[in-house]
């Protein structure tokens, strides 16, 4: 890959769900490109299709047409078997629910994610420290999910996101659950990401994190309906 490629290429992307013989139209022809070390938001309405959007560029589904570029490869076109290691390799999640498992420590809640990449356990467990402490739960580590405030849990989970040092960072409302505080804190942690060469995509529908981004993508009945940058 070259420096000038987009991280991350979104074409004539579409998705219809079938609600028993109705189709449902959640994207309609979406084309957008992102650059690395991009800080965005996409928003819009309930039902607009940001999460489904993200779903197709997480490779948690497969689109009607079109197609989703990681790095120059086209994730859209590779065999149902190849997609989990790809998801892996390119793709940290981060979603509203924290989706941590509840018996393990933060530590290895961050862990568990390596150790379906094959890192061996040693180097697992070093950066696994070393991405708790970047967030700032280094005093944490041995707690349980259900030890740990809505804010540390999203911390760790933002860790885990981290923890393959993926090519892109999809959030979906991260903040939905935690206090105006925490949610300052969580954008701040993932725009000081985004300067450190992370591209990070959240969807949200808080307009105090969109400001906070640097372009925003709205979403309008399956579309975008505008694409804005700043500064
Ligand atoms: N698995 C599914 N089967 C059928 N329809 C679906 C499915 N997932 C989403 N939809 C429909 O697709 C459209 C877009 O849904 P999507 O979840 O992407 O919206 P959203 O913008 O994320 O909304 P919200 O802000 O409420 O999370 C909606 O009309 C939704 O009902
Ligand atoms: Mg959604």
């Amino acid at each position: 890959m070259n420096d000038i490629e987009p991280v991350l290429q979104v074409r004539n992307l579409s998705k219809t769900y079938m609600q028993g013989k109705i189709p449902v139209h959640a994207l309609n022809d979406v084309s957008f490109d992102v650059e690395k070390g991009e800080f965005m938001s996409i928003i819009g309405p309930s039902g607009s299709g940001k999460s489904t959007l993200l779903s197709m560029i997480g490779l948690l589904d497969k689109p009607t047409s079109g197609s989703v570029f990681i790095e120059g490869v086209e994730i859209t076109k590779v065999k149902e078997s190849d997609a989990p290691r790809l998801r892996r390799e390119k793709i940290g999640f981060v979603f509203q629910h924290f989706n941590l498992i509840p018996t393990l420590t933060a530590l290895e809640n961050v862990d568990i994610a390596m150790r379906f990449a094959r890192v061996p356990k040693n180097e697992r467990k070093k950066i696994a420290l070393e991405l708790l402490t970047q967030i700032g739960m280094r005093d944490r580590v041995n707690h349980k999910p259900s030890e740990l405030s809505g804010g540390e849990q999203q911390r760790v989970a933002i860790a885990r996101a981290l923890a393959n040092r993926p090519v892109i960072i999809l959030a979906d409302e991260p903040t939905g659950e935690v206090d105006t505080k925490t949610r300052d804190m969580i954008v701040d942690l993932l725009k000081g990401l985004s300067e450190e060469g992370h591209t990070i995509l959240v969807v949200t529908h808080d307009t105090a994190i969109s400001q906070k981004t640097r372009r925003i993508i709205t979403m309008r009945d399956g579309g975008t309906a505008s694409d804005t940058i700043s500064h």
